[in-house]
């Protein structure tokens, strides 16, 4: 997290963007849009707006905490919220009407209280520290504040136009400084602030905005040109663009997805990118999978799962989910991976894939499929990415092969 204070315009933003996305349940990308859509700001002004809504979010229960006020009704409190967030960091308060709701004394008592409760010093809803303990055990402390910390911005060399260096410099030329992800090849880390999305760069389609993390899961599929993949879950493409580089653009690359809204934005991200062998198609019935039986000699199941991996990019799911969902995630998980299997060739690998830390959603699925399978698959490898020991989201990865 950087250091500075909100202006006083700033916190009527943040101030604005917390309300719609706790009294309206607003998804927060859309409400920080509709606000710069609506406020006209500098570029550093929004950053330092979204930063501290992401800050805000991620502890949200701690920051009601100290404001002495119940986590469900902090959607009226978003003042008092936001002055013990300035006090939290040790940042001078913006304005008077904020800092009227603000006594350093009670906030310090409460401080102190709260250091004494792990999961809320985290930001950690209690139905999470439930299941985390429960599937993570020794390991969850350490995953769950690793969660609480500001994601950093990273970037997809995109090699169908362009390699590290020649991207390095054009991008400092827009005066955006990065640098290389060790262990991860053709990952950037962008270490200044200042707009990506604007950059001449980026509308050239030299690059996507991709975790370092999720950047080890498409090269896990050993795809080569020429193959014929299967990208099944592909969402807006984040993978199936990175599968199509790792092809050098050559070979068969189908990308489906049961949602024709990401479909048509992975079109677009596809045309950017100059990667014209994706094959965008919409899942409408199982007949789609069926008709393609032992057809692909790669296949992606970057599966829906709880996206626990990723909560400190999406902080406002941990306020909205509960451990009810799992159940469903998981028996989808176990279906797709049944059912969408049968696409791979003999002789063919595939990678099912997560952005969760949750053994239920990983491993386990992995290895009830390879029992239930009668030898038809055999898992080759797999590696769990962990936001504590790495930094990254987090991330599993099998890859089995049909045998
Ligand atoms: C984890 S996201 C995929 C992210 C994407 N691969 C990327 O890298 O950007 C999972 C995707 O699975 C899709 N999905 C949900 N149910 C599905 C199903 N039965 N078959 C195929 N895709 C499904 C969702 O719409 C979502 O886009």
């Amino acid at each position: 997290m950087r250091t500075y204070a909100l202006t006083p315009l700033e916190c009527t933003s943040v101030q604005a963007i917390l309300s719609a996305v706790l009294n309206e349940q607003s998804p927060v990308d859309r409400a920080i849009a509709l606000e710069f859509k609506t406020e006209r700001m500098p570029e550093t002004a929004q950053l330092h707006i979204i930063d501290a809504v992401g800050d805000m979010l991620r502890r949200l229960n701690l920051l009601a905490f100290l404001a002495d006020v119940p986590l469900a009704q902090a959607g009226i409190a978003v003042q008092s919220l936001i002055c013990q967030w300035h006090l939290l960091h040790n940042r001078q308060l913006p304005n008077l009407r904020v800092a009227d709701q603000c006594d350093q004394k009670v906030f310090e008592t409460r401080r102190e209280l709260a250091r004494q409760q792990p999961a809320l010093w985290d930001g950690c809803p209690e139905w999470l520290e439930d299941l985390g303990q429960q599937q993570l055990g020794l390991q969850w402390p350490a995953e769950r504040a690793a969660l609480t910390q500001a994601a950093k911005r990273y970037i997809r060399v995109n090699t169908l136009k362009c390699n590290e260096t020649q991207l390095q410099h054009r991008l400092q030329q827009e005066h955006i400084d990065t640098r290389a992800v060790e262990g991860v090849p053709g990952a950037l880390e962008v270490t200044s602030n200042g707009s990506l999305f604007r950059t001449q760069a980026f509308k050239d389609g030299w690059f996507e905005q991709q975790d370092a993390g999720s950047q080890l899961i498409a090269p896990f599929l050993g795809v080569e040109p020429g193959m014929r993949v299967i990208d099944a879950c592909a969402g807006a493409g984040g993978k199936t663009l990175h599968l199509a580089a790792l092809m050098a653009g050559k070979g068969r690359l189908l990308a489906m997805d049961v949602e024709q809204w990401k479909l048509d934005n992975l079109r677009l991200r596809a045309r950017r990118a100059g990667a014209h062998n994706i094959e965008p198609r919409l899942i409408e019935s199982s007949k789609t999978i069926k008709r393609l039986k032992e057809s692909a000699d790669r296949l992606l199941l970057d599966v829906p799962c709880s996206g626990l991996g990723v909560v400190k990019r999406n902080p406002d799911t941990k306020w909205r989910d509960t451990a009810e969902r799992l159940p469903v995630l998981l028996e989808l998980q176990a279906d797709i991976l049944r059912r969408y299997s049968k696409m791979v060739k003999i002789g063919g690998q595939l990678v099912y894939a997560t952005c969760s830390l949750l053994p239920a959603e990983n491993q386990d699925q992995v290895a009830r499929f390879i029992n239930e399978c009668d030898g038809q698959f055999t898992l080759l490898r797999e590696q769990s990415i962990s936001p504590a020991q790495t930094g990254f989201d987090g991330f599993y990865m099998a890859l089995l092969q049909r045998n």
